[in-house]
């Protein structure tokens, strides 16, 4: 069987690897999403243990189509006796990326009528739709001319970890920073500071990730006719050893998120795993009694205009006491705020090894690696 599994826009190579090593398999990277082929076991292997991965879809078709007659033709000749069981209720969800004349509606309207076609077809039966709670979720995906039609098997989005007691305003997705995580090469054997840690994500899930926790959720594919409940309790009960993560430190301005940072934390069950401390990332050396290996942080964008001179000078500040602190320390930033941090990085003694676009929700923004002078 073929899937994809999607991810963040431009951290599809640090998915393609973690799904590697998960699965053993060759990972094929495509914009926002990867692809790889596997059993049943693969599937519910990075279902259950993937940290980057938003959801995982059984894929049924892949071809080129032009027109919503093309998408009609591709769907109706795929046979859906093996996925869904006559008694059971389907939706179609669409998305669209790049010009056409018509909308993702249309898309999964045609794809709709293609499926009780083709089932009709084969069982005389008519399926039902059921667009809030269906038992099969069907998705269909069209960038520019490339089509694909799959199967959710996650369900609702892996992002969505359970532990958000306390709503920051802007947090980051889970799946993100665990993509950040990643990228920064950072191992629990490394201490970690995130000196603006706001909700507590990033913190969070280098627990979870030390941790090797796996996904709780109600997944999709176990109403999948496909289903092999032995198989999938069988890769549920193998137990992957992970180890308690060195030193991971959380910092943060504002009392109130700090709180909330603290109340995630304990919802995850990783509260005894961090060092939560109020404090000011410009002047870092104040509060800190460790040099750390890594900083991974997501600071504040200052989207509006008003805000632009405090931006810089936050990141002034954050990257003059980073210095201070680092022992050749490596920062990953994720922000919006690029010509500012670029401004502010000529300051200090930073090299920068990469930096890449990434889109945050809809949010075009970049992620810099840096080692700290
Ligand atoms: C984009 S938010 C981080 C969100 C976080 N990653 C999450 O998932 O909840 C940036 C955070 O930086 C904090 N902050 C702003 N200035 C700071 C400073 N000088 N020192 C420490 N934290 C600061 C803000 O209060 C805010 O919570």
């Amino acid at each position: 069987m073929e899937f994809m599994a999607t991810t963040t826009q431009g951290m599809e190579d640090v998915t393609a690897e973690e799904i590697k090593e998960l699965t053993g398999r060759r990972v094929e990277r495509r914009k926002g999403r990867v692809e790889f082929e596997g059993s049943l076991k693969e599937m519910y292997r990075v279902n259950l243990r993937a940290r980057c991965v938003n959801r995982v879809f059984l894929i049924l078709q892949k071809r080129k189509a032009e027109t919503l007659k093309d998408i009609y033709r591709i769907s109706r000749e795929i046979d859906y006796m093996w996925i869904i069981s006559e008694n059971q209720s389907f939706a179609v969800r669409a998305t669209r990326v790049g010009e056409h004349p018509f909308t993702s509606p249309e898309i999964a309207s045609e794809v709709g009528r293609a499926i009780i076609e083709s089932f009709r077809d084969s069982t005389g039966k008519r399926l039902k739709v059921n667009l809030e709670e269906p038992d099969v979720e069907i998705y269909a995906l069209l960038v520019d001319d490339d089509f694909v039609l799959s199967v959710n098997t996650t369900g609702e989005s892996l992002h969505k970890r359970g532990y958000r007691k306390y709503q920051h305003h802007a947090p980051i997705r889970p799946t993100l920073a665990s993509c950040l995580l990643r990228y920064s090469g950072w191992k629990p054997r490394n201490s970690l500071l995130d000196p603006m840690c706001g909700s507590g994500t990033i913190p969070i899930e280098a627990v979870l990730m030390a941790k090797k926790c796996m996904n709780h959720r109600d997944f999709l594919f176990k109403k999948l006719k496909i289903h092999d409940k032995e198989i999938f309790e069988k890769e549920k009960k193998i137990e992957e050893r992970g180890e308690n993560p060195k030193r991971i430190v959380a910092m943060e301005i504002s009392p109130k998120h700090l709180e909330g940072a603290i109340e995630n934390a304990e919802r995850a069950g990783v509260l005894d795993f961090i060092d939560f401390i109020e404090g000011d990332a410009k002047r870092m050396e104040q509060y800190l009694d460790l040099s750390p290996e890594f900083l991974v942080v997501n600071p504040p964008y200052g989207i509006r205009s008003s805000r632009k001179r405090a931006i810089r000078d936050l990141y002034e500040g954050f990257l003059k006491s980073a210095e201070r602190i680092s022992g050749e320390s490596l920062l990953v930033v994720i922000t919006a705020a690029e010509k500012e941090f670029k401004e502010s990085l000529k300051k200090i003694n930073g090299e920068v090894i990469e930096e890449r676009y990434v889109l945050y929700g809809d949010l075009p923004t970049k992620v810099f690696k840096i080692i700290l002078g």
